[in-house]
């Protein structure tokens, strides 16, 4: 049933309580976050209720009050945290891992080279195509 409010008013006065009740409304959930039959700005619309994060979701989506959903390779309350693949050990390296914000990259022992963005060979250009050939 639609809501017989001012909507502008009525957004701005949740917006401001958010604010100033911070945290503990927003840990509670901000009630009525709809309006007619839009949500609030701030308020993102999950099925046929509106949800809202106190903590802005940076690498993710939120998906209920104060729940990021993070996209993969990222974690924390707010989606900031990469995660280290390398240290977890979520990675396909064959040799080293470097981490890197949202994924990591490759790279290959001295004398070896990359095939592809994971696979190493041994270099072309090293020791043995430098040794002299043949005799003196
Ligand atoms: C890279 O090359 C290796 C060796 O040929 C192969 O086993 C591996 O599947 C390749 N990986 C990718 C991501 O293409």
């Amino acid at each position: 049933m639609k809501r017989e409010c001012p909507c502008a008013v009525y957004c701005v006065v949740l917006l401001v309580l958010v604010v100033v009740v911070g945290n503990t409304l927003a840990l509670t959930g901000p009630p009525g976050s709809v309006c007619g039959s839009q949500c609030c700005d701030g308020w993102d619309q999950v099925g046929d209720t509106c949800v809202h994060c106190y903590y802005p979701c940076i690498h993710g989506t939120c998906v209920d009050t104060n729940v990021c959903e993070c996209e993969p390779e990222w974690e924390g309350h707010d989606c900031s945290y990469d995660i280290d693949e390398c240290w977890y050990g979520h990675h396909a390296c064959h040799h080293n891992c470097h981490n890197n914000d949202g994924c990591y990259t490759c790279f290959c022992d001295v004398g070896f080279q990359l095939i592809n963005s994971t696979h190493c060979v041994i270099s072309p250009t090293s020791d043995i195509s430098s040794t002299p050939a043949g005799l003196p």
